[in-house]
Formats: C-alpha cells, sequence, structure tokens
C-alpha cells in the first residue's frame, strides 16, 4: 500500500529552527517519518534509507541534482551516474588516496601556521573570515598547481559561486554575478590551457600526462573539474570548520581536551562532522516512480538526503543528539555509495591540521561578547559566514 501526501503534509524548509541549533530541526524532520515531502522535494531521515538512495543512482541519479549550482558547464564528477561517473572516479582516485593527503600535510601546515601566527598576537579574530576561508583555497590552489598569489581573486570568485548556488533555478543572476562567473571561467579555461601546454603542474597537468587513461579527460571536463572543486573542495571544509569554531567557542572542556591531546582530534571532527554536518541535505532526482517506505515519488522528483537527520539516527546510535567524540561512527556526513567524498582524506588532514595549529598557538578563546553565530538556512550547505573569537594576545 503507498501513502500519498497531501499538501497539508508538505513540511516547510524555512520554518525548521536550524539557525541556532540544528538538533531541533533534524529532531522535527526525524518526527515528520523516513520519508518527508517538504517545499524542497522528497527527503529521507533515517540511516537505512539514506544508504539505499545513495547506494540507487540508476533510481536516485546526480544527474540534474546539481543544475541549481548554475555552473555553466557539468560538475565532473558529482553531476554524474554511472558509468560515466566510473570513468571520472577510475582517472581521480589515484591522486586522492591517504598516501596523496598526507603528501600535503605539510603544505597544509605551513599555510595554517602562518594564518595562526598572524591573529595569534592580536587577541582576537573573525576565524571564518582569517582560517576557514583561506586554508582550503590555499590547498586548492596548491592541488591544481595555480599560483598562491591568486588566493584572493579565488576567494572573490567562491562567493559569487556560492551565490550563484543560492539563487533559485528560475531567478536571473545578477550583472556582477554574471560578469565575476565569466571571469573565474575563463580564467579556469586559460589555466587548463597551460596544463594542456604543459605549461602549468598540479592535478589537471598529471590528469592530462596520464597515458593510462582510456579515455582521457576533455578540456570542458576538466574546467567543471575545477568548478566543482571550488564548491565540494573549498566551501565544505569553511563551512565544516566555521560550525566546528562556533561549537568549541562554547565548550571549554572539549577544547581543553583538544588543546592538551592533539591525538583526540580526529574522532572529535567526526563526532563535530555528524551532529553537525555542513551538508545538511544532499540532492539527487528521481528516475522513476518510486515507492519509499509506502511513500508514492514521481518520476523527477527531488529526493534529498537528509544527511543531519540521518546522523542521528536512534535505530543505529545510542543517545544519537549526545555529542560523544569518544563514540565511534562511520556517520554520513562523507556521503555513501559511488559519489562518497573523494577528498574525505584531504579534507580531514586540513580539518586536523587547522585544530592542532590553532590549539597549539591559542588553548583558550571565546566568541567576542555579543556575538551569536547562526547559520544561513534554508540551504543545502549550512555554514556560518562569521565567527567572532577573543582569546589572550601572545
Ligand atoms: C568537511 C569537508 C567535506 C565534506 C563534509 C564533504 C562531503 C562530501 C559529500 C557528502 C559528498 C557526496 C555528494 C553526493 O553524494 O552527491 C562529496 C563529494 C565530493 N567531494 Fe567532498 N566533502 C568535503 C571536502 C572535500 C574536499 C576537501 C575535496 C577535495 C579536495 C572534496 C571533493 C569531493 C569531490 C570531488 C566529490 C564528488 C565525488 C563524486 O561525485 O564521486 N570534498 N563530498
Amino acid at each position: 500500500m503507498t501513502a500519498e501526501l497531501t499538501d497539508e503534509d508538505l513540511l516547510r524548509m524555512d520554518r525548521l529552527p536550524m539557525a541556532d541549533d540544528r538538533g531541533e530541526g533534524y529532531a522535527i524532520l526525524r518526527a515528520a517519518g523516513p520519508v518527508v515531502r517538504s517545499d524542497a522535494g522528497y527527503l529521507v531521515t533515517t540511516r537505512e534509507l539514506a544508504e539505499h538512495v545513495f547506494k540507487h543512482p540508476g533510481t536516485f541519479s546526480s544527474q540534474q541534482a546539481f543544475d541549481t549550482l548554475g555552473s555553466p558547464v557539468p560538475l565532473v564528477p558529482i553531476a554524474f551516474d554511472p558509468p560515466d561517473h566510473t570513468r571520472y572516479r577510475r582517472l581521480l582516485q589515484p591522486f586522492f588516496t591517504p598516501r596523496a593527503a598526507a603528501s600535503l600535510e605539510q603544505a597544509v601546515r605551513d599555510q595554517v601556521t602562518a594564518l595562526v601566527d598572524a591573529v595569534a598576537g592580536r587577541g582576537s579574530c573573525d576565524v571564518v573570515a582569517e582560517l576557514a576561508r583561506p586554508v582550503p583555497a590555499a590547498v586548492f590552489l596548491t592541488l591544481f598547481g595555480m599560483p598562491a598569489r591568486d588566493l584572493d581573486r579565488l576567494l572573490t570568485w567562491r562567493e559569487v559561486i556560492i551565490q550563484m548556488a543560492d539563487l533559485s533555478g528560475t531567478a536571473e543572476a545578477p550583472p556582477e554575478v554574471t560578469r565575476s562567473a565569466g571571469e573565474l571561467f575563463a580564467y579556469v579555461s586559460a589555466h587548463v590551457a597551460e596544463c594542456r601546454a604543459g605549461r602549468a603542474g598540479g592535478l589537471l597537468r598529471d590528469l592530462f600526462d596520464d597515458d593510462s587513461a582510456d579515455e582521457p579527460l576533455t578540456d570542458q571536463e576538466a574546467v567543471g573539474l575545477c568548478f566543482l572543486f571550488v564548491l565540494a573542495g573549498i566551501d565544505s571544509v569553511t563551512n565544516a570548520l566555521s560550525l566546528m569554531f562556533a561549537k568549541l567557542a562554547t565548550r571549554p572542556e572539549l577544547r581543553r581536551r583538544l588543546a592538551g591531546d592533539p591525538a583526540a582530534i580526529p574522532a572529535a571532527i567526526e563526532e563535530m562532522l555528524r551532529i553537525d554536518p555542513a551538508n545538511a541535505v544532499v540532492p539527487r532526482v528521481a528516475t522513476r516512480d518510486v515507492v519509499l517506505d509506502g511513500v508514492h515519488i514521481p518520476a523527477g522528483s527531488p529526493v534529498g538526503v537528509a544527511v543531519g537527520a540521518a546522523n542521528r539516527d536512534p535505530g543505529e546510535l545510542a543517545d544519537p543528539d549526545a555529542f560523544d567524540p569518544g563514540r565511534e561512527y562511520n556517520n554520513l556526513t562523507w556521503g555513501s555509495g559511488p559519489h562518497r567524498c573523494l577528498g574525505v582524506h584531504l579534507a580531514r588532514t586540513e580539518l586536523r591540521v587547522v585544530l592542532e595549529e590553532w590549539h597549539r598557538r591559542i588553548p583558550e578563546y571565546e566568541l567576542a561578547p555579543g556575538a551569536r553565530p547562526q547559520v544561513v538556512w534554508p540551504t543545502g550547505v549550512i555554514g556560518i559566514d562569521s565567527v567572532p573569537l577573543v582569546f589572550p594576545a601572545g
């Protein structure tokens, strides 16, 4: 038997109380059922259904799921389904192994240390503007062999891409967004041409030079890859760090533990990612009529995996709303199935190095007086624009 939901059942995403604390918002989502019909489409809220959606790309496709991001070229590899997607993953996998991430660690640490040193003597900073945004952008430049001096330009373009992502599919982009998107497109295209000609190094050059590939990457695919990495590789880390610092600033016990015992940092990171993931909802589109947990989902419907709700599934975890950094749980924040985060090892390295270096230099800190960091909501990816901190200067 299938249950058709009526309009009265439509859950309004903007009414979820997500701004201050996601716990209540995710509880409302979970209470609404394993499959929720919302004004943003269908949402699955349990671990089991989340895994099911992630692992059935034939039914829950990524092909049109990212169209709202407004990229001028398809995003490689996230907006592809198998078998095209499988080809991209095969090409990219060797560059994202744990060993590849480890080889970048010293460069990440140097960048992080310079940024932490720059604020440590001052006694206050906005940790988002001064650390969470520049660190992953600098790592992106290193990975793609682009000059470090382009950091400011890249950060401006990142803002533009994020604005594009916030536009609904129907809204027309403002002229400055279109202009900046054009500049970014030209910059990335020029870099692709330089790599093709053997005049620049980095990830794309290595991909172009890889003779073992049956079907090497085309220029357009390389541009789509760069665009995705600005979104997936920079924005996710920035947002995750913003959420983490907002949490740590109000939890003196936890941050003292991390400062005193850096070995505790990786588990604390995973637990912070579980309980408050930046990617609150990961999108898919149903390719055919399908019934999930008794709910009929028509072909063409958006189906989102509510990662934040599924990460707190009481059928999977004892006391799922409690923050327990000692917990070992394979959270869904990195996704699952064929699209599981390609950059997971690099991302973990970035997050760990930031928390290590920050707490080594600045173990004591708190929110600046009057600061009340809130996430912007509703959106698929949540983050906090500004987290002002104060600490003893030194
Ligand atoms: C805290 C940081 C990050 C989080 C939480 C995160 C999360 C995710 C998730 C959930 C997906 C799957 C999306 C889907 O199923 O549609 C994904 C895909 C991806 N991520 Fe990450 N990510 C992070 C950082 C990074 C970094 C640093 C990079 C690269 C340097 C990266 C590269 C990618 C790529 C290329 C994909 C697409 C994989 C595919 O489609 O096969 N991510 N990420």
